[in-house]
């Protein structure tokens, strides 16, 4: 059987709307509080896109910086793999809207809807397509519009979400490298499904003006079980990777864990025991944004010199479905 890694991570690009919204902000239209905000959850502010700024071009422009990173242009990609919670439309997939857009002839796209593990959820397909030999070079994308899915009159979410996002290159493994993806791991539990949904405007309860007028169109959440599943799940999944790369958390370089809340950040980094000094954290600056949360982080760590060429990267997310998943990269 053939051992890993098959697959190698090269890099990665981000992009973010210039918009930004501040808790300040948030006060004005809430009853809430800047105070309320930063200690419940670590965020100050969040970026947010205008009518304009479509989730396929946030990604273009993410795409075209990895792209050029890695020295491919977009022909020499065979599949472009987009997760996302805020489509820019139901039908076709984001992932279509961007191949177009970058003009990857050569692609097979198509959109991983698994929340928030996106990123990792597409990582792990990438990694699945390289291993099968179908493909070569691909396009891993997490990307959101959150801010059109949030309920701005619901204290509980609105000063949760923002807009953005992330794309890398996952491609074959050179083998000489040292480079790659070392473990994978995606779980997900559809029973609590409704501790986090959208309950209306798909076709279980197609938009209308009820479901327009019951707000159900936005993404409600129970936070509070949300939360305490969080934060058993970020564990099993940190668990499981380190495990499948036969590595320990002392080994681990840095920790990038999904940016939802800094008080679930903090707990995964002490199941896995490690220092908060070798975990990234930029929730405060973005908020969630769900499957662009971990490549807005990495590309961060990358620009500060926290992951160089060698380091060993955990990467851990969870979310809506529920979903969670997790991977050890030697970067
Ligand atoms: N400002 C002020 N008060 C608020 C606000 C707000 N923005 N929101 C809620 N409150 C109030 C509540 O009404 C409640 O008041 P009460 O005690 O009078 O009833 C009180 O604060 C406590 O509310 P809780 O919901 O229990 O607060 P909690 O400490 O759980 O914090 C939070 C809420 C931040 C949402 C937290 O539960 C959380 O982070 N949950 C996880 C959410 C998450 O990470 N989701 C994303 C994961 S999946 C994905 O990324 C899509």
């Amino acid at each position: 059987m053939m051992k890993r890694p098959f697959a190698e991570m090269v890099s990665v690009g981000v992009a973010v709307p210039p918009g930004v919204l501040t808790n300040a902000d948030l006060t004005r239209m809430l009853d809430t509080s800047d105070e309320w905000i930063v200690e419940r959850t670590g965020i100050r502010e969040r970026h947010i896109a205008t009518a304009d700024q479509s989730v396929a071009m946030l990604s273009c422009e993410a795409s075209e910086k990895a792209l050029e990173r890695a020295g491919l242009t977009a022909k020499d990609l065979d599949a472009i793999v987009l997760g996302t919670a805020s489509p820019d439309r139901l039908l076709p997939s984001t992932a279509c809207d961007l191949q177009a857009l970058l003009g990857a002839d050569n692609a097979v796209a198509f959109d991983i809807a698994a929340a928030c593990p996106g990123f990792v959820f597409a990582t792990t397909v990438a990694e699945g397509l390289i291993a099968s030999g179908q493909s070569k070079n691909v396009l891993v994308v997490g990307a959101e519009k959150l801010s059109t899915i949030t309920d701005f009159q619901d204290r509980s979410t609105a000063i949760l979400f923002g807009d953005g996002a992330g794309a890398a290159i996952v491609r074959k493994s050179t083998g000489s490298s040292g480079r790659g993806i070392l473990s994978t791991f995606i779980k997900s539990d559809g029973r609590l499904a409704p501790l986090l949904y959208r309950p209306g405007g798909g076709s279980s309860d197609p938009i209308s003006e009820k479901v327009v007028c019951n707000r159900s169109h936005y993404m409600k959440m129970a936070g509070r079980e949300v939360f305490k599943a969080a934060v058993l799940a970020m564990a099993e999944a940190c668990d499981e990777a380190l495990e499948r790369a036969g590595v320990t958390a002392d080994d681990i370089d840095l920790l990038i864990p999904h940016q939802a809340n800094i008080r679930i950040i903090e707990a995964t980094a002490k199941h896995a025991g490690m220092s908060m000094n070798k975990v990234m954290v930029n929730v405060d600056r973005y908020g969630n944004t769900s499957s662009a949360s971990i490549p807005l982080a990495l590309d961060q760590a990358i620009a500060e010199g926290r992951v160089k060429q060698g380091s060993l990267l955990l990467l851990v997310a969870f979310g809506a479905g529920f979903t969670w998943g997790s991977t050890v990269i030697r970067w």
